[in-house]
C-alpha cells in the first residue's frame, strides 16, 4: 500500500469500534440517471442488464477504460449489457487538464465516442475532486486555486456541452468520520467551493444533470451520510443548482451493505434530486446482496440507474475482491443472474408519479437554447442535435412547462427520412411507422411552471430536427 493512501485505500485496513463503521471501506461515486428505452416485447423478460433496467425507465451502466477498448472480449460484454458509460479515469482533472490551461480530451473522447456510437449515454466523472489533481493544481491554493477550479469546470464542460447525461461536479468532498468536510486544498479555498462549482457548472452547460458523488454515504446512520444529506438539503433550500446525488456503493467487509440503504436512497430522493448508484461493486459478489441493492433502487422512483465499477473482475480496481458481475473470463456470475432477475421482476414502466418537491425554494432550472415560448397550462418540446457521426446522431429534447405545472407529458414527432432511434433515455418510447411518441419516465413527469426537463436519444440515419408536439394530461 502506498504511503499516500487515499481514504479508499485506508478502507482496506482492519479497524475496530465506531471508527471502523465510519471510516472503513468503500468509495462511491454518485451517479445520475438515465433510462434507456431498449425495446423488450410486452411480457417478455429482457436478456441483458440494460434492456432489463429500461423496462422501468432506468439505466444499467459500467465504468469503461479507454485502454481496454481494443479488447474485444471486454467491448463485446460492455456493448451487449450496458446502456450507460462512466469513463473510469479519462475525464478526471489530471487527464483533461494536464498542464494549466491546456486541455486534453483524447481519451475522454475515445470513451465518449465508443459509448454514443454504440447507443449509450455517458456520465461525466469528475470535475472537482481532491484526488487525481495534476501537479500544477496540487501546488495551487487560495484564490488562484479557486479560479483554476472554475476555469477547469468551464473548459471541460464546454467541450462536452449538451452531450452528457450527468456530470459528477464534485466528488468525495466529505470527511470519512465526522460528517463535516474533508480537509483538502479545495476546502481550504473556502466552504463555499462546492456551491461555486455547481453554479459554475450550471452556467457552463444547462442541459446536463449536475451530481454530487461520494462513497460511504450508503448507510443512513453514518455521520458522513447525514453530512452530505444536510448539504443537499441546504442547497435545495437556497436554490444552489444540484440535480442528483451519486451513492458510489463500494461494499466490502469494512463498509458492508445495510438494509437501511433503501432509506438512504428514498431520503435523498425526497429532497427533490435524482439518486443513482454510481460505482457499485461488492466484495465477493454475493448474489443476494446484489439483488438487495437493485431492489432498493427499484423501490424508489427517483433512483434512476445503477452503474457497476467495471465489466469483469479482472477490470476492477479491487480485482482481488472479485466484486463484479462477470468473472475474469467474461462468464456471467451468479450475481449477474440475480441482478437480471431483479430488474426483470420490476416489470413494465410504472405509471408516472409526481416528483416529490418538499423544498421551499425550487432549484432554478436553466434555460436551454432555443427557448420555446411558455404555453399556459401546457407544454412544448424542442429537439436539438448535439452530436452526429456517419450514419447516426444524438439529440436532446427539452420539454418545457407553460405558466402552469405539468404532471405527465407526451412528446410526439415524425421522422422526415426513415431515422430510427437506437436508444432513448429519461423517457419511454412507442414507435408507429415513422412517428415516435415519448412519455415521461417515472421520475421526470412533473415539471414546475416555466421550467423544463430533458430526455435524449441516439438514432440511426441522417441528423434531423423535426418539429415536436407536447401534450400534458
Ligand atoms: O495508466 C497508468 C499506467 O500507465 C501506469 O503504468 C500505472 C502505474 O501505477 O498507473 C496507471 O494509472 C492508474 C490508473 O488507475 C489506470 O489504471 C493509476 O496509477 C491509478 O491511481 C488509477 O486508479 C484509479 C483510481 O480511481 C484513482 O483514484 C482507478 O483506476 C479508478 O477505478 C478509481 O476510481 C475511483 C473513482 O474515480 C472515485 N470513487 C472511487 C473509485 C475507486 O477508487
Amino acid at each position: 500500500m502506498s504511503t499516500n493512501a487515499t481514504p479508499l485505500d485506508r478502507s482496506r485496513r482492519p479497524r475496530s469500534g465506531p471508527r471502523r463503521m465510519l471510516l472503513a471501506g468503500a468509495l462511491g461515486v454518485l451517479g445520475t440517471i438515465t433510462a434507456l428505452a431498449m425495446s423488450v416485447p410486452a411480457g417478455a423478460a429482457a436478456s441483458t442488464l440494460g434492456a432489463a433496467a429500461a423496462q422501468s425507465g432506468r439505466y444499467f451502466g459500467t465504468a469503461i477504460s479507454a485502454g481496454k477498448l481494443g479488447d474485444s472480449a471486454y467491448t463485446t460484454i460492455a456493448n451487449r449489457e450496458f446502456n450507460m458509460v462512466t469513463p473510469e479515469n479519462e475525464m478526471k482533472i489530471d487527464a483533461t487538464e494536464p498542464q494549466q490551461g491546456q486541455f486534453n480530451f483524447t481519451n475522454g473522447d475515445r470513451v465518449y465516442n465508443w459509448a454514443v456510437q454504440n447507443g449509450k449515454q455517458v456520465r461525466g466523472h469528475t470535475l472537482a475532486w481532491h484526488s487525481q489533481q495534476p501537479g500544477w493544481m496540487q501546488s495551487l491554493s487560495g484564490s488562484a486555486l479557486r479560479q483554476a477550479m472554475i476555469n477547469h469546470i468551464n473548459g471541460v464542460m464546454a467541450h462536452y456541452k449538451g452531450k452528457l447525461a450527468y456530470w459528477d461536479v464534485v466528488n468525495e468532498a466529505f470527511d470519512d468520520s465526522n460528517g463535516g468536510r474533508r480537509q483538502s486544498n479545495l476546502q481550504a479555498t473556502g466552504n463555499d467551493w462546492i456551491e461555486v462549482a455547481f453554479r459554475t457548472a450550471r452556467a457552463a452547460d444547462p442541459s446536463v444533470k449536475l451530481c454530487y458523488n461520494d462513497y460511504n454515504i450508503d448507510n443512513w446512520t453514518w455521520a458522513k451520510t447525514q453530512g452530505v444529506y444536510n448539504m443537499v438539503k441546504d442547497f435545495k433550500s437556497r436554490g444552489v443548482p444540484i440535480d442528483c446525488v451519486g451513492l458510489q456503493g463500494h461494499f466490502n467487509s469494512g463498509s458492508a451493505y445495510n438494509s437501511n440503504f433503501r432509506t438512504t436512497i428514498s431520503s435523498f430522493a425526497a429532497l427533490g434530486v435524482d439518486v443513482a448508484i454510481t460505482e457499485l461493486d461488492i466484495q465477493g459478489a454475493s448474489a443476494t446482496t446484489y439483488a438487495n441493492v437493485v431492489n432498493d433502487c427499484l423501490a424508489v422512483p427517483r433512483c434512476v440507474g445503477i452503474t457497476v465499477w467495471g465489466v469483469r473482475d479482472s477490470d476492477s480496481w479491487r480485482s482481488g475482491d472479485t466484486p463484479l458481475l462477470f468473472d475474469g473470463n467474461g462468464n456471467k456470475k451468479a450475481a449477474y443472474t440475480s441482478v437480471l432477475n431483479a430488474l426483470n421482476a420490476a416489470g413494465p414502466n410504472p405509471s408516472p408519479t409526481p416528483t416529490p418537491t418538499p423544498t421551499p425554494t425550487p432549484t432554478p432550472t436553466p434555460t436551454p437554447t432555443p427557448t420555446p415560448s411558455p404555453v399556459p397550462g401546457a407544454c412544448s418540446a424542442t429537439i436539438e442535435t448535439v452530436n452526429s457521426w456517419q450514419g447516426g446522431f444524438q439529440s436532446t429534447v427539452t420539454v418545457r412547462a407553460g405558466s402552469s405545472p405539468v404532471n405527465g407529458w407526451t412528446v410526439k414527432w415524425t421522422w422526415p427520412s426513415g431515422q430510427t432511434i437506437s436508444s432513448l433515455w429519461n423517457g419511454t418510447q412507442t414507435v408507429s411507422g415513422s412517428t415516435v411518441t415519448v412519455r415521461n419516465a417515472a421520475y421526470n413527469g412533473s415539471i414546475a411552471a416555466s421550467s423544463s426537463t430533458t430526455f435524449g436519444f441516439t438514432a440511426n440515419g441522417t441528423a434531423a430536427t423535426p418539429t415536436a408536439t407536447c401534450t400534458s394530461p
